[in-house]
């Protein structure tokens, strides 16, 4: 066991589903990869990893289709770009290059041979997570945060509690059918046991406006309940009818994390985060609120 306390396992597996289609952002996603779109200066799959990894993950395992090469080319060692920068004496670059995965972090591909949905992808996982409590993250899903992670703060949670933990953020009624949607015994503000998940409700079949966000601490009982989990929703196998199973035996705490999640799966949430990010950025930030205000003025000039 891994830095445990109390008795309970800390997560050290994390695991990444990329293995979907991405059609939302064709056509640069018919040779690009969604998680390798770029906010600011990394890919989104980087900001996932860095989020497992700060969390205490030291085994990634991503879950791929074979079309998606450049997941796998990423976390490769380049070595020419390498020897090239080295030689150079870049040697800023050279450990951005390198530290894409720290020391000590291992990457394990697994593929998922057809997209049949979230919880397949998560089944893929069953050969390499085995019985240890173990972290999704969908990179899409870009959660920025000024202190702790969201997987740490989870993870931290569920150091507590043993059980699983889901991350949930408020929606507004009228876009609960965008997500799935949790009923909590008792909620104190930031975590309270599940009691039901349902995924996509319509805004009058909501049981809350607390919308499952896409990271997950999983008991590994999970990949019993998906290999007898029948297609649901949009007829994908979906990792929210497992959950439901999986709450009816064993603790399953929502969890309202702190920091700002960006839906990085639609073109809207991609624009804000960059905006976002460009604006926090050590070296970019003034020159990006200036270019912004000049768009800004000169579409109004334009628009008058
Ligand atoms: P999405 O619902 O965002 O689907 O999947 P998608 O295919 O990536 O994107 P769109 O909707 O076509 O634009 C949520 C997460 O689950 C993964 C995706 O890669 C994404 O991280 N996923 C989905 C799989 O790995 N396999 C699947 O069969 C389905």
């Amino acid at each position: 066991m891994i830095g445990a306390t109390h008795g309970q396992q800390r997560v050290r597996i994390a695991v990444f589903p990329v293995a979907g289609l991405g059609t939302r952002f064709l056509p640069a996603t018919k040779t690009v990869p969604k998680e390798m779109l770029p906010i600011v200066d990394k890919p989104l799959i980087q900001y996932a990893v860095d989020e497992a990894i700060e969390a205490g993950c030291d085994t990634l395992v991503f879950i791929t289709n074979r079309y998606k090469h450049a997941v796998a080319d990423y976390f490769d060692k380049a070595y020419e770009l390498e020897q090239k920068l080295e030689r150079a004496g870049k040697a800023e670059q050279l450990a951005l290059v390198r530290n894409v995965l720290p020391e000590g972090v291992r990457a394990v591909f697994v593929t998922q041979a057809e997209a049949l949905g979230l919880g397949h992808a998560v089944l893929c996982a069953k050969p390499v997570v085995g019985s240890e409590p173990f972290a999704v993250l969908l990179p899409d899903d870009l959660i920025w945060s000024r202190g702790d992670g969201a997987l740490k703060q989870m993870a931290d949670h569920a150091q507590r509690t043993g059980g699983s933990v889901i991350a949930v953020q408020d929606v507004p009624r009228a876009q609960t059918g965008s997500y799935g949607i949790v009923a909590t015994d008792s909620f104190d503000g930031q975590a309270g046991r599940i009691s039901q998940i349902v995924e996509k409700p319509t805004p009058a079949d909501a049981p809350s406006n607390l919308a499952v966000v896409g990271r997950y601490i999983l008991n590994p009982a999970i990949f019993d309940l998906l290999e007898t989990t029948q297609q649901g929703a949009g007829g994908e196998i979906q990792l929210t009818d497992a959950i439901a199973q999986l709450l009816t035996s064993q603790q399953v705490d929502a969890f309202r994390f702190h920091g700002t999640r960006f839906d990085c799966g639609t073109h809207l949430g991609l624009i804000e985060a960059t905006v976002r990010y460009a604006l926090d950025h050590e070296l970019l930030s003034d020159a990006a609120r200036k270019l912004m205000q000049n768009a800004l003025d000169e579409m109004g000039v334009v628009e008058n």
